[in-house]
């Protein structure tokens, strides 16, 4: 079976590389770099001591996704292809709508020209907007705060609109929560360009020395210890949760969408804390403002994902924040 990994190169694209070739799937990556080198291809390929095939394309570019298709014969996708940065989209909307959406209406179009129905959709908790916790996949969506939140509802919709219109098709849209943690080996993990937005990152960038102190935003939030919960999950836990839904689509039809999540939530200072016991190392940082748009506490309810994809999160908090460190010692100025 050949895969397709749009967005491959990426963080969470890599990692789930590695477990698909590990799995004996032929994969084959489309990825236009923006956000990630051609090195970390090369070290999916050392980890797993075999071969991918890559392909230096945009997904908007419709000519070179059809060659990737001509050329190879693709069973399934899994559609990581993406900007991501929350604050970003807010200042570039129209480049967010443009990428995200229009990138993979001509992803899906090519894919049905080719005839392959079956994708894994990169979806987000943040389609939940405002809901109790934790979030079920039956609670309504789309009451999103960001540019980015709102490519993920859209996208959700069109492929809930391209299956309602053909029922061959199989779809499974993965809404993750807040993945974190790297591959054991050092070899790969989270290496955003230039200040991080995120908390690990930032977290191991002050660790390693690379950033001064980090702010945590808000220590008066209605939660125990005052700093907002989130429920993170290990990028490998996640990437394995990708098998699972690759699994289910190649044998089915229809659309299911799945919360990957731990289903337990994590306050920031936990997170401070865990990763200063991981790393032995004690991190400056302040409590400052609340960031705009953040929620107080949301985690996910994974059962659908346990009882119907069979898959499990294996690993807590502190493996999340050893392998974080791991990754950021071993590669201090990042993958070249
Ligand atoms: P990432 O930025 O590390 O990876 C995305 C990859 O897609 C990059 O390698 C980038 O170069 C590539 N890409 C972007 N636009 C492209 C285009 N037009 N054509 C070809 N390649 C393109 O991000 P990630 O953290 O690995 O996230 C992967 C997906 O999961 C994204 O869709 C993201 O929105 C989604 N997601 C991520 C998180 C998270 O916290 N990391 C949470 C929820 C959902
Ligand atoms: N935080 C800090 N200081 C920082 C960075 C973050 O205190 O420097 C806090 C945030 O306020 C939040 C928590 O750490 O309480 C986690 O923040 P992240 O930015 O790491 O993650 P978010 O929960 O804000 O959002 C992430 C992705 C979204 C995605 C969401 C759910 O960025 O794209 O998880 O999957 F939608």
């Amino acid at each position: 079976m050949t895969i397709l990994v749009t967005g491959g190169a990426g963080y969470i694209g890599s990692h789930t590389c590695v477990e698909l070739l590990d799995a004996g799937y032929d994969v084959v990556v489309v990825d236009n770099y923006y956000n990630s080198v051609p090195a970390v291809l090369d070290r999916v390929e050392k980890i797993t001591g075999k071969t991918l095939r890559r392909y230096d394309c945009d997904i908007r570019d419709r000519d070179g996704l059809e060659k990737v298709f001509s050329e190879n014969k693709i069973d399934a996708v899994i559609h990581f292809a993406g900007l991501k940065a929350v604050g970003e989209s807010t200042k570039l909307p129209l480049l967010y709508y443009e990428n995200n959406i229009w990138g993979s209406i001509v992803l899906f179009e090519v894919m049905e020209k080719a005839g392959c129905k079956k994708i894994v959709f990169s979806s987000s908790a943040t389609v939940y907007g405002n809901n109790p916790i934790p979030y079920k996949e039956d609670m309504p969506t789309g009451d999103v705060s960001s540019p980015y939140g709102r490519t993920k509802h859209f996208i959700e919709k069109i492929l809930g609109d391209v299956y309602e219109a053909d029922n061959s098709w199989s779809i499974s849209l993965l809404r993750y929560f807040n993945p974190i943690g790297a591959h054991e080996s050092g070899l790969i993990g989270e290496d955003p360009n230039g200040i991080p937005n995120n908390l690990m990152p930032y977290i191991s960038r002050v660790a390693i020395g690379k950033l001064e102190k980090l702010t945590v935003f808000g220590g008066d939030y209605d939660t125990p210890d005052g700093t907002c919960i989130r429920d993170y999950i290990h990028v490998v836990d996640l990437a394995r949760a990708h098998l699972c839904a690759v699994a289910d689509i190649l044998k089915t039809t229809g659309i299911e969408a799945y919360n990957i999540g731990n289903g337990k939530g994590s306050s920031v200072l936990e997170i401070i804390n865990a990763f200063e016991q991981a790393s032995g190392i004690k991190l400056n940082y302040v409590i400052g403002d609340r960031r705009a748009g953040d929620l107080p506490a949301f985690y996910a309810d994974p059962t659908k994902a346990n009882t119907r994809l069979g898959w499990h999160a294996e690993y807590g908090v502190d493996k999340m924040c050893l392998d974080t460190w791991n990754f950021q010692r071993k590669n201090p100025d990042g993958i070249r």
